[in-house]
Order: structure tokens, then sequence, then C-alpha cells
């Protein structure tokens, strides 16, 4: 299979264009999202992240780089066989907090502990590589223009009460209407909005925004293996923390297992990295596994967790090293967004920023 490289000839990637006025549009969005998690601070008297505000699990646990890699998918930290320990905030979507009765897209952030390499965002600190990814394949707003436009209607969304979250797939299939008339990518915005409300544990998850991969660029994608598959499509019951309940209940009795892939671009036409709405297809190119994810039994959502992971961590595409460089428009202003909320959030909650070192530095 013949890859795209990320040539070092060129530097710093041929693949990239930036959008047109995009400095501007990226102030833009980060300021809009900025004041909407003011605005949400306010009513709860504590601040939130402005996505993916509500935390259902924080995991401890270790990653093991799969032996014997071909050459093109052993690279950056995978391009040496060891072991990392991991930590995993299993979240939902939205930037307000509501009841787990209303579907909503699923997160799994990751934090790899001690890697090797030239950091991205030095002064963040520490020498973790964050990889983060939701429990869909694509984006519906793909650049920064598309993205900002989708803004307003999606946090109207986040803040509407619960009972009109209810309303169920009409709502949602109405709301996914306003959005592809803004723009967005009927099948990745449909995707996104009438998800149904099954156990997050036993979901894919995705990057849907590309990175580079050493000298490829590449997705992530994980996907559960062994029993923990057996939780996929597994509908959860009925509750304000329904999701939490499936998911401690499920981490409490058994270990937790995923496979990490990773999947190289092959046509940088095909598979562009300035548009994340467009489905690398998987024919063409296959998510190839690259390390495994081991959680052991543990409880994952003790009060100290509870606010290690959402008051404490911080999770950002952009704390990594350079030969995972997040790539395109939509990855270039999360380096910008993520880094103001979570400075908006510590500042708010008047809580020092603390990147972890070990496990250790996160209560069990
Ligand atoms: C490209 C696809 C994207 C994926 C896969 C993704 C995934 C995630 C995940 C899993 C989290 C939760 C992190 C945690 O548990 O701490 C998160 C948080 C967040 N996301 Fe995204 N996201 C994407 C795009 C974006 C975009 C385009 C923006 C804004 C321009 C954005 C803004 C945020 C913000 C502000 C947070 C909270 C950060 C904090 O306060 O620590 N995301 N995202």
């Amino acid at each position: 299979m013949a890859y795209v490289t990320f040539s070092k000839a060129t530097d710093p990637n041929p693949t990239e264009t930036p959008f047109p006025d995009e400095d501007r549009i990226t102030a833009e969005i980060v300021a809009h999202m900025a004041a909407n998690q003011r605005a949400a601070a306010e009513r709860h008297r504590h601040a939130h992240r402005d996505a993916h505000a509500k935390s259902h699990a924080v995991l401890k646990g270790h990653l093991s780089v799969l032996p014997g890699l071909a050459p093109a998918f052993a690279q950056g930290i995978f391009g040496t066989q060891r072991d990392y320990d991991i930590l995993a905030r299993i979240s939902a979507a939205p930037g307000d907090i509501h009841s787990d009765d209303v579907a909503a897209p699923q997160g799994f952030a990751l934090k790899i502990l001690g890697v090797d390499g030239d950091r991205l965002l030095p002064d963040i600190g520490g020498a973790n590589q964050d990889i983060l990814m939701v429990n869909i394949p694509v984006l519906a707003f793909g650049d920064v223009g598309k993205y900002q436009k989708m803004l307003g209607p999606l946090e109207a969304k986040a803040r509407a009460p619960d009972s009109l979250q209810r309303a169920g797939s009409a709502a949602a299939r109405a709301a996914a209407g306003v959005i592809d008339a803004l723009g967005g990518t009927p099948n990745a915005t449909l995707q996104g909005l009438a998800l149904a409300r099954v156990h997050a544990l036993g979901e894919t998850f995705h990057s849907q925004g590309a990175v580079r991969y050493g000298d490829y660029i590449a997705k992530f994608s994980l996907a559960p293996e062994g029993p923990t598959a057996t939780l996929t499509g597994q509908p959860i019951g009925d509750g304000y923390s329904a999701m939490r309940d499936a998911v401690g209940e499920w981490c409490r009795a058994q270990p937790t297992t995923y496979l990490l892939h990773a999947q190289l671009c092959t046509d940088a036409a095909a598979m562009p990295v300035e548009d994340a709405a467009v489905l690398w297809d998987p024919a063409a190119s296959p998510h190839v596994p690259i390390a495994r994810l081991h959680f052991p039994p543990q409880d994952p959502y003790t009060p100290g967790r509870q606010v290690a992971g959402d008051d404490m961590l911080s999770f950002n595409p952009w704390n990594g090293i350079t030969a995972h460089q997040p790539l395109g428009s939509i990855m270039r202003v999360r380096k910008h967004a993520y880094d103001s909320s979570s400075r908006q959030r510590h500042t708010l909650n008047a809580r020092p920023r603390h990147e972890p070192q070990s496990l250790a530095d996160i209560a069990d």
C-alpha cells in the first residue's frame, strides 16, 4: 500500500493549507466559546469544560505498543515496543450537563504518560501524549468556516433544558435540518444528533481529525476488545446518571480492554486533512491495530476521581510530541480553544493547572 508521506524535505507539511481568514475566524470561535463557558459557570457557580462537560469515568491503566508493527506503523511513540501508564476520561459531548436520558455523542480522552520526543507545546509541562476521540468517525463541520457557523445552534442545543432535549428524534432531526442548512455534511450531522443511548464502553471512538504519524499522516480509532466488545450496542437504563452507573458497574467487576488503531492516509485528495467531515474510506486504507489498552478492575468514579477528572486534568490534542502534530484547520483552532477553555476553567475554580507525572497524582 502506498502511503502519503509527511515530507521532511518540505517541512512543515505540504498537505496543510491555511483556511481563508483563518486567524480572525479562530479568534472569533475561541472568544465565542469562552463567553459561553463563562455564562455556564455563572449559572452553575462552577466552571466546566466548554465541551464534554459531563464525565462518566476517569480510568487508570496501561498501554502496550504491539510487537512486530510494520515499519509504516512503527512511528512516533509507537516506534518502540514498550508499555506506558495511561489515564482516560469518558464524557458526554455537550458543553453543559444533562440527563443521560438525552442521547449524546460520547468522548474518550486518552493521556499516555511519560513519552519521549520534542514537545508541541512545551509550556504545558509534563511529557504526556493526549489523544482525543469521539464515537463518530467524522466531524459534521470539517473546517473552521463551517464550524463557526454551527457554534451558535449547537450551543443553544447544549443549553436547552432536558425536557426539550428528550423530545427525541423529531427534535434531533429538526436540529439536523438547521445544521445541514448551515453547511454541515448531512450524514455526519445526522450521525451526531441521532445517536442511540448505548453503553459508552462498547463504542468505537475516532480522532476525526488527522495527525502527523512520524513520516506519515493518520487518524486514530479505538475499538473495544475481548469481553468489553460484548457491550457494543447494549442499551443503558434510564436515569440522570445512567451512563456513569453502567460504566462504573462494568469497570468495577472486570478489566476493560481496547485496541488503538492507526489509519494511514493513502491519497491526499480522497483523504484530505483540511476537511474533517470527509470519511477516510477503510476499504482504501484499513484501521491497523498499534497498541492494546488495559484498565484493571477499579472504581472509576470515586469523588476523588471525579474532581481530578473534571477540575484538575486537561486533555488537549496539542499536548504531545511533534511526531504526532495535529493537522488541518479544525485541529489548528483546537490549539487555541483547549488552552482557553482549560485556563478559564482553572481560573474560575481557583485551581492550579497540573499535568500529571504519574498515576499516583490521580486519586483512587
Ligand atoms: C476534531 C474532532 C474533535 C474531537 C474528536 C474532540 C474530542 C474532544 C474530547 C474527547 C473532549 C473531552 C476532553 C476531556 O475529557 O478533557 C473534548 C473537549 C473539548 N473540545 Fe473537542 N473535539 C473535537 C473538535 C473540537 C473543536 C473543533 C473544538 C473547538 C474549536 C473543540 C473544543 C473543545 C473544548 C474547548 C474542550 C474542553 C477542553 C477543556 O476545558 O479542557 N473540540 N473534545
